[in-house]
């Protein structure tokens, strides 16, 4: 695990300050320490000594106590990491107007460390153009906003406005302090698996879930990247922050690669890109009355983008290919992946193995990265977060 972070928690006075408490926990959870610093109106909503157990420290809230410690500074001053959860409207715009009136405003103003701001209200005042004209300025100043989400409300309404899950606002918080080295660079990632259409209602897929890909846009983009993530029927959400181009087949994702290609600095093809298609797409649904006892399909080679890609190199942009094998020996995976890695042209190839239990769904993988040359550059074993980390760091 990481070093300890001293992370101050703010928290003002929402209903969803119930959920702070998650967030305090999950801080401490992972091994940091927490100094929770809630407004007069937060304590309305959730008990100090709930807050003083989970967090295992005095929770401060008075501007004018430990004044011979300067406190209103010096929790500020001290913190890696600030995160408000929830921020309501009201302090939103104490935030964004610099207000200083209590120990909250003084702790964010006197800290130089991240700011995470998860705000939580109506959809009225979510969407009310104050609000709104409140979290640009707070964003142009490179504060952080998680969620917030949509879903149930206080009342019987719902909508934009409920605050993000605790484990999200964290898993926000930490990728804040992330070096953001790769800023300025455009990467396009490719994720998921095609769908080559049989008729309008069948189609020929893989079980790609686009999870790989997925991490690797979400990395990119947490260290600064601009990112187009082509996606593929992914199974799991796209990340916010990247431009999602959202394609079904090999063809329409070629497309979509050729034309964001020419101005990335790199391209990622995680996906799974079917090699064969249906000749003939019948444009009525198949029949068996009409096919009888056997079904011939004929099928047709798709075009292999990463081929095609590696085949006009770009002066300063990299090409990283996947190669997803089933071969149960380590020599012979890697054997396999530098033949392909030769076959394809791209500059890297991240090998890993793949099988009816390993690789598409699960929340972990193991790969190794191969050169142009066929030497071995890095290997990584982790979460697919990890993994793509490790992928990034060879655009270094
Ligand atoms: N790929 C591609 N276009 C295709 C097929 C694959 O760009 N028509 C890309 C994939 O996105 C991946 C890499 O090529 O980055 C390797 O994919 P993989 O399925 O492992 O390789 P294949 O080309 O299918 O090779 P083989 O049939 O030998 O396994």
């Amino acid at each position: 695990m990481s070093d300890p972070l001293r992370v101050v928690v703010g928290i003002s006075g929402g209903i969803a300050a119930y959920k702070a408490v998650g967030v305090a926990r999950e801080f401490v959870l992972r091994g940091h320490e927490v100094h929770v610093v809630a407004t007069e109106s937060a304590l309305r909503f959730v008990g100090r000594p709930t807050l003083e157990a989970i967090s295992r420290n005095p929770v401060e809230t008075e501007l004018f106590d430990g004044v011979a410690e300067v406190r209103h500074v010096a929790l500020g001053q001290s913190a890696d990491l600030v995160v408000v959860a929830p921020a309501t409207a009201n302090t939103l715009a104490k935030l964004a107007a610099g207000f200083a009136d209590d120990l909250l405003g003084t702790t964010i103003l006197a800290s130089t460390a991240p700011l995470v701001v998860a705000p939580a209200m109506h959809t009225e005042m979510w969407q009310n153009a104050a609000t709104r004209e409140n979290i640009a300025t707070l964003r142009r100043r490179g504060v952080h906003i998680v969620g917030p989400a949509s879903g149930h409300l206080t009342g019987n309404d719902s909508g934009p406005g409920r605050m993000a899950e605790p484990g999200e606002i964290v898993d926000a918080a930490l990728a804040a302090l992330r070096p953001r080295d790769l800023a300025g660079r455009r990467i396009v990632v490719t994720a998921g698996g095609t769908r080559e259409p049989l008729d309008p209602v069948r189609f020929l897929g893989n079980r790609s879930s686009g999870r790989q890909g997925v991490a690797l846009a979400e990395a990119a983009s947490d260290r600064g990247a601009e990112v187009v993530l082509i996606a593929a029927h992914l199974e799991v959400p796209a990340p916010t922050g990247v431009e999602l181009r959202e394609v079904a087949t090999a063809e329409q994702l070629r497309e979509g690669v050729l034309a964001a290609a020419p101005s990335a600095d790199a391209v990622v093809m995680a996906a799974a890109v079917a090699d064969y298609r249906p000749e003939v797409v019948s444009e009525a649904k198949i029949k068996k009355e009409q096919q009888g006892d056997e079904l011939t399909l004929r099928l047709v080679r798709n075009p292999d983008i990463l081929a095609e890609l590696s085949a006009s190199p770009v002066e300063g942009r990299v090409v990283i290919g996947f190669a997803a094998e089933t071969e149960g020996d380590d020599a012979a995976l890697l054997e396999l992946g530098r033949a392909k890695v030769a076959r394809k042209g791209c500059d890297y190839l991240v090998v890993n193995r793949v099988g009816w239990s390993e690789g598409f769904a699960t929340e972990r993988n193991a790969v190794v990265i191969v050169s142009r040359a066929g030497d071995i550059v890095t290997r990584a074993d982790g979460s697919k977060r990890e993994v793509a980390d490790a992928i990034l760091d060879l655009l270094h």
